[in-house]
């Protein structure tokens, strides 16, 4: 099964496809992830990334497309994938199609979790994520057991440097502008399918797995 996770920044997009990918026995790839691992571990790609990331910009799309095609391409993706945060343009959707059209194969659905702009910012300014191993934390709806250290890891959690308030305005509005129209682009492949990102986020996931069945 191979499935896209759509949604403004902080929509839950992560927090959903690493459940998916746990339930589902596929894998979780975060193009948002590969970059940050990449900026910690100071390879030229991410030194390259971190620039637009800070300034809440997308990544150049030749870039991204390189990286996630290699991904897509390991042996752990046979039996499908969950992308989250890829594609975020539509020539990224395009590509990602191409690929899997010369392959006989094709995106199974496109899962769009809504959540008002309003909501947003509010979220991040709330959320923390661990240095080592990218686990998500809320300090209200999913606080760590204790304060500052990742349950899973031990390592320190960090409010991450692109969800100051000023940064996410910026992101919403390239999330606005830039993958929004991606909506359009999967309700015409007829394989969207929108959920209410407001809820609570087990009764999200609720709704995503009635859909995936
Ligand atoms: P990326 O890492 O993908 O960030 P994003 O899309 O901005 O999304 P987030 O990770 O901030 O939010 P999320 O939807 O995963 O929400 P989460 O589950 O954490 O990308 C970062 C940057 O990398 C981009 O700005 C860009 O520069 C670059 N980039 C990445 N991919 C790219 C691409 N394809 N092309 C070009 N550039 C690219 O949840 C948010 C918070 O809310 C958490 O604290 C969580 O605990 C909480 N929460 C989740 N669900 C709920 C709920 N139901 N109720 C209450 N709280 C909830
Ligand atoms: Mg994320």
């Amino acid at each position: 099964m191979k499935i896209i996770m759509l949604g403004a920044p902080g929509a839950g997009k992560g927090t959903q496809a690493k459940m998916i990918a746990e339930k589902y026995g596929i894998p979780h790839i975060s193009t948002g992830d590969i970059f940050r691992a990449n900026i910690k571990e100071g390879t030229p790609l991410g030194k390259e990334a971190k620039g637009y990331m800070d300034k809440g910009q997308l990544v150049p799309d030749e870039l991204t497309v390189k990286i996630l095609l290699d991904r897509v391409a390991k042996d752990d993706c046979k039996n499908g994938y969950v992308l989250d945060g890829f594609p975020r343009t539509i020539p990224q959707a395009e590509v990602l199609d191409k690929a899997l059209t010369e392959l006989n194969d094709k995106v199974d659905f496109a899962i769009d979790v809504d959540v008002p702009d309003e909501n947003i910012v509010k979220r991040m300014g709330g959320r923390r994520a661990c240095v080592t191993c990218g686990a998500t934390y809320h300090i209200e709806h999913v606080p760590p057991k204790k304060e500052g250290i990742c349950d899973k890891c031990g390592s320190e959690l960090i409010l991450r440097d692109d969800d100051k308030p000023e940064t996410v305005q910026k992101r919403l509005s390239v999330y606005h502008e830039q993958t929004q129209p991606l909506i359009e682009y999967y309700t015409k492949k007829n394989i969207l399918k929108t959920v209410d990102g407001t809820v609570d986020m087990m009764d999200v996931f609720k709704a995503i797995t009635d859909i995936l069945g």
